[in-house]
Formats: C-alpha cells, structure tokens, sequence
C-alpha cells in the first residue's frame, strides 16, 4: 500500500502587484526583480480575506470531490496565525461542513509547517488505511514597505488529500532533516510583519539543504540520479535556482544548466506570479510541475527540499502516480490566475495598509475578494467567517 498526495488544490487573492510597477516607483531596474529574484508578480490579499477565508477556498472543490464526511483529521499549517489559542482550521472545518468527529490542529514552524503536517499526514493514514486527511497551508507574506523583502511579499492557500494509493503522487518514508537555532527570519508576537536577514536567510537555506541531503543519503537508498524533477521551498524563484545548482554541485552530478533547469523549471512557474506564500509555496510549486509540465511525468521521482527559517530543513521524496492528470485541478487554477486584477501602486499601499486590524475593535470589511468564502467583519473579538 502506498500513501501520499492524492488531491490537491490551491487558491491566491484576485489582486496583484505587478513587480515592474514597484521598480518603477522605487527607481529600481525593474530585472532585479524579474531576472534577478526571479518574481514578476505578487498576491495581494484583498480586505475581507485571511488565511482562514483562503484556506477554505483552497480546499473547498476537494471536500465537494471527495464527500464531507471521509476526512478524520484536518491539519491547518501557518506563520499568518490569527489567534494565539484557537486554531485557524476550526473555522475551516464549519465552513466546509466537515463532521464533528473530524480532528483539527494548527501547525506552526515558519515555512517547514506545511511538511510536517503533510508527513504526520501519512503516517496517520499509513495507521488506518481507510481515513483521509485535510493538510491546508496558508499565509501571506508580508514584510516592511521600502525593505528588500517588500518585492518578495505574496499570499496563497494550498489544500491537499491524504489517502493510501494517493492518485498524485505517493510519498516516500524516508525523510533527511536538519535543525539549527539561528534568527534568519522571524515575526514577534507584536509584529505584522517579518523581521530578516535577507543575505543571512538565504545562506541558512543552503546550508540546510546540504545538510537535510546528506541525512537522508544516510537513510535512504535513492541518490541524486534517481530523481527527474526537484521542488524547492520558493520563497523566490531564484533561491530555487541556487539551492539546486548547490545540489548538483555537492552531489556531483555534473549537468548541463539546461538539464538542471529542466529539472526544475515548471515548479516555478505559478510562484513567478503569486509570490512567497510561506507554508503553501513549495506545493504550489508542486501543482505547477504537475499541471505544466508536457511530459508524462508518470513512475518519476520527485525530490522535494522544504525549509522553514529559525530553522527547520527537510529533503524527502515521492512518485508521480499513473494517471495523475485525471486528479489535476489545472483548468480551474489557470482560469483563476488568468482572472485576476492589476492594481496600481496606490492601490497596492492601500491593501497593504488596511490589513485586518489587530486593535480588539469593531469592524465590517469592504468586499474585495472573488473567493467563495470572506471574512465580513470582527465583532465582540470574534472574527465573522461567511460564504459570499
Ligand atoms: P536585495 O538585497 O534587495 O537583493 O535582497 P540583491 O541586491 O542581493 O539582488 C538580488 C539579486 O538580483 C542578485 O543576484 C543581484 O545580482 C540581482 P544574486 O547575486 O543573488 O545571484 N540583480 C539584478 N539582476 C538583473 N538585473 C539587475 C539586477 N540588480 C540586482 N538590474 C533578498 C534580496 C532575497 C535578500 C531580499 O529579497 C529578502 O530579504 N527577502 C526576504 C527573505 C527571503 O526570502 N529569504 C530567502 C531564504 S529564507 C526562506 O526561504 C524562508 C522564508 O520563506 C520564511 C519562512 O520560512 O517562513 C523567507
């Protein structure tokens, strides 16, 4: 029995920024972003939306696939937490119908998150063949304005079913991991947005990577040769570009740069134009490789680098199912991508400055998102989740 990936669905905001307008403003050569970070656009979330609204949109056409009532456990994996106790998935579960008997828990580990909920995923199903369970990843990516990590800002929610003899891709036991106390990024309980060491972060991402590959040489039999594709956590699409050049190099695979970018390429395709979106970037990536690429990418093997700063490293593998395409979303995802709204700068400091407010206040949000789910208002410190 094999268990793994059988679903998967992703959701981001209607708006979004477009990176040569942010030069533009800034007096920057618009190719440091596109060429050199490798973004061409970024997601902004809309007034009414939050990770919670997100993550039911995201994981909506799975339930409605799949039947409401065979989840058992939903695992909500954030760094955008909207309350210090209860956890964002409760809300998830009413707005999905699921049954009362379903479990829910929040997950935190900066980006890394999504992967452990995703592995711990596996090892419940792996226990009782017959359950489903609900991993969702949402956040948005938010930094100060006038920083170097303004233009690395994003949002998105990925949702994922975990099922024995997934339809997707079946995930591997065999995990390497690494963890190292160190302060590359972080957000204080009293902030909105990130605190980082923007070059510090991204020297933290190799090391991890080199040191999560090398453990799981240790416990694995796979070798770099084995695997046909790679996806990398992308908090940009160039730091994947990097991690893998480092790959290929520590391994001494000796490629051709077009074979290592073939490698990769489809995986970025989706972030270039959402943006970080923390937890759910690298399986946004996922889907990218899988909805974009032409090639049957059926019996392949797939290696996947997670990483989450402060920080956690994890490089693990998995094979793409035959027939996988008929389980794909790819219609809906690009008609959603294709629909959404240009805004301008203006407009852009406007989202970024009405963030939901954090002041215990009462509050009613202007409709902004196409979702299926928003978020009306707070009241009485009571945050009013309903369907638009
Ligand atoms: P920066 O200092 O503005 O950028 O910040 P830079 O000056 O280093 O330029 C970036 C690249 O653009 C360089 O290429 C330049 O040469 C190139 P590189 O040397 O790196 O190959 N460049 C140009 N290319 C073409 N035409 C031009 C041009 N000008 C420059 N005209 C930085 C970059 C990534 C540090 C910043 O965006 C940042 O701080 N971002 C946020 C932190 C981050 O994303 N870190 C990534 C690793 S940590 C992580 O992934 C975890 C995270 O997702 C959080 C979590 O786990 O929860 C962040």
């Amino acid at each position: 029995m094999s268990v793994g990936i059988d679903e998967i669905s992703f959701y981001t905001s209607n708006y979004f920024l477009d990176l040569k307008t942010l030069a533009q403003v800034q007096g920057t050569d618009p190719d440091k972003y596109y060429t050199g970070i490798g973004q061409e656009k970024m997601g902004m979330a809309a007034p009414d939306e939050d990770v919670v609204t997100m993550a039911a949109n995201a994981a909506l056409p799975l339930v409605e696939g799949n039947g409401r009532d065979q989840v058992s456990t939903l695992m909500f994996a954030t760094e955008t937490g909207i309350d210090q106790s209860k956890a964002a998935g409760i809300y998830v579960h009413r707005l999905l119908g699921l049954r009362d008997n379903c479990r829910v828990v929040e997950m935190k580990q900066a980006c890394y998150s999504a992967t452990a909920a995703l592995q711990m995923a596996c090892a419940l199903v792996a226990r009782k063949p017959d359950s489903k369970v609900l991993v969702i990843a949402s956040d948005i990516a938010r930094y100060d304005l006038d920083t170097p990590g303004e233009a690395t800002q994003g949002c998105g929610a990925v949702a994922m079913m975990i099922s024995a003899n997934p339809r997707l891709v079946s995930i591997d036991p065999e995990v390497g991991n690494y963890t190292e106390d160190v302060m590359d990024f972080w957000r204080p309980n009293y902030r909105s947005t990130a605190l980082v060491d923007g070059k510090y972060s991204t020297k933290i991402y190799l090391k991890a990577l080199k040191k999560a590959w090398d453990h799981f040489r240790e416990v694995s039999p796979l070798d770099f040769s084995d695997f046909s594709h790679f996806c990398y956590h992308l908090p940009f699409s160039r730091m994947a570009q990097k991690a893998h050049q480092q790959l290929v190099r520590h391994t001494k695979a000796g490629l051709s740069a077009e074979e290592q970018e073939r490698q990769i390429n489809k995986t970025l395709m989706y972030n270039r134009t959402i943006g970080n979106s923390y937890t759910a970037s690298m399986y946004i990536g996922l889907t990218s490789l899988l909805e974009n690429t032409d090639a049957d990418l059926s019996g392949k093997r797939i290696g996947f680098f997670s990483y989450g700063s402060g920080c956690v490293g994890e490089f693990f593998s998995g094979t793409v199912v035959p027939g996988y395409r008929d389980a794909l979303h790819l219609q809906r995802h690009r008609d959603m991508l294709a629909a959404r709204q240009e805004i301008s700068h203006d407009e852009y400091l406007q989202l970024y400055r009405n963030q939901i407010p954090d002041d215990g206040g009462e509050h009613r949000f202007d409709e902004g998102t196409t979702g299926h789910f928003r978020l009306a208002g707070i009241s009485h410190h009571k945050r009013e989740y309903v369907p638009r």
